[in-house]
């Protein structure tokens, strides 16, 4: 089957479409991380089964942790805290995720036999430097290719000496592994970390661990001790915000058209993308809220939007919606008037540079944009109606860039072809299923 994804005409009206997207992907990650520790046996249900999550199982599995997976549910047989098995020449494969790739670190920071991380050639590319210094401020030692990228080895210390670290970047991953490193470690670790998404915050909250926070103006204070124990626990994964995003995206820029998606994590610390859409003029309404094991659960119900306004997006929001900018500025796109987005360098820094493809991807679609490193300014056009062929490379085969292409040709018009349709298989891999539902 081609791997190019063709569209040649814009979606039609919908209304009253219901749709549930697939787990969210961080959430499930750290539970499989969590559950791999835990004592005993733990279930996930909705656990997201793409291959960044896939690759985490694997490697829990090549750390000598057994796991189920099975249609409806997943169950990790942990073996406790010091559980994991380290045979010599373990190679783990993280493959597009720097989730998995940067949070295992501080899970493996007292290993005794050397690893070696490996991923594909978009995480080869990304910077592991962020993470790997403070780990080896505890003691664990890193070889990384450049000093900064994967491959990398890492060997960690029995003796691990507990840390004081400043976090600027607002990267959850770096925090998340800083966390972990210090649930193994004596003494008591000082993280102030710039705030970011707080899923392993709340899980270890949740699961009792030493894990004590406090919110300052500008930054979380967290105090990190030695764990003892994980207790084994169930999960129902609630769905993902970044893969409900294409959707809501979809229903503001489509004529006449009402959509609900079920059950999505409405964290915080992830709603950065409801909160500009809405100061932009879009109508979505967040139904049944509800509290789950630590986290907030809506449906978000999603109505299309006539006049959408451009906005100067608020540096505040920018961690909170740091995934969903390639839709936002598709949103920016059909506004009237300049949209300006600042100090948003860490998006050069995910799986793709996305604010440069974005910004490539608004000029073949004939929207005026300036780019400098760290922000954008996007010159909407409400009229917007493209009749030509557009071509999209994707030669990172970068989920997002995929998604929010399809999301662009269904809205905008013109005849698309979108390179590396599998890429969606990193996160999202039924994205094509729902939109058919959508557009049945
Ligand atoms: C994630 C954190 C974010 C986000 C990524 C998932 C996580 O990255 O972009 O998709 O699950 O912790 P940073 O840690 O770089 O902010």
């Amino acid at each position: 089957m081609s791997n190019i994804f063709v569209i040649k005409k814009k979606i039609n009206s919908f209304s009253n479409k219901r749709v549930r997207v697939s787990g969210d992907k961080s959430l499930s990650i750290r539970w499989v991380l969590l559950a791999s520790l835990a004592d005993g046996k733990s279930k996930s249900f909705n656990l997201l089964k793409s291959d960044d999550v896939k690759a985490s199982i694997d490697a829990i599995k090549k750390l000598g942790i057994n796991v189920k997976l099975k249609k409806n549910f997943c169950e990790i047989n942990g073996k406790g805290l010091n559980g994991y098995k380290y045979k010599k020449n373990i190679v783990i494969n993280a493959k597009n995720s720097g989730t998995l790739g940067r949070l295992i670190l501080g899970l493996l920071a007292n290993c005794d036999e050397k690893i070696k991380i490996i991923g594909d050639k978009s995480l080869s590319k990304r910077d592991f430097k962020r993470v790997t210094d403070p780990l080896k401020k505890f003691g664990v030692k890193f070889k990384l290719k450049n000093n900064k990228n994967l491959p990398l080895t890492i060997l960690g210390s029995k003796n691990l000496k507990p840390i004081e670290y400043n976090e600027e970047k607002g990267s959850a991953q770096v925090k998340s592994s800083v966390i972990f490193a210090g649930l193994r470690t004596k003494g008591t670790t000082v993280l102030r970390a710039k705030k970011s998404r707080n899923h392993t915050e709340l899980l270890c909250k949740y699961l009792k661990l030493p894990v004590n926070l406090s919110r300052k103006k500008n930054y979380d204070l967290i105090k990190i001790k030695k764990a003892k124990k994980i207790k084994s626990f169930n999960y129902s994964i609630p769905s993902d915000i970044s893969s409900a995003a294409f959707f809501i995206v979809l229903t503001c820029l489509t004529e006449n058209s009402t959509l609900t998606v079920k059950n999505v994590n409405i964290n915080a610390s992830r709603i950065g993308i409801i909160i500009i859409l809405k100061k932009m003029g879009a109508k979505i309404i967040f139904r049944n809220r509800r509290f789950y094991k630590g986290e907030y659960v809506a449906d978000i119900f999603v109505k299309s939007s006539k006049n959408l306004r451009s906005i100067n997006c608020p540096v505040k929001l920018n961690t909170s919606s740091i995934d969903e900018f390639p839709l936002i500025f598709l949103v920016a796109a059909k506004a009237k008037g300049m949209s300006f987005f600042k100090n948003l360098s860490e998006l050069n820094q995910k799986e793709s540079p996305r604010l440069r493809l974005s910004s490539k991807i608004l000029s073949l679609m004939g929207i005026k944009n300036e780019i400098t490193s760290s922000s954008i300014k996007i010159f909407g056009n409400p009229q917007i109606n493209i009749k030509k062929k557009i071509i999209i490379k994707n030669y990172l085969k970068d989920h997002r860039i995929f998604m929010s292409s399809v999301i662009a040709a269904l809205t905008f018009g013109g005849v698309w072809h979108i390179h590396n349709k599998d890429s969606i298989n990193s996160s999202f891999p039924n994205f094509l299923k729902i939109l058919k539902e959508i557009q049945k």
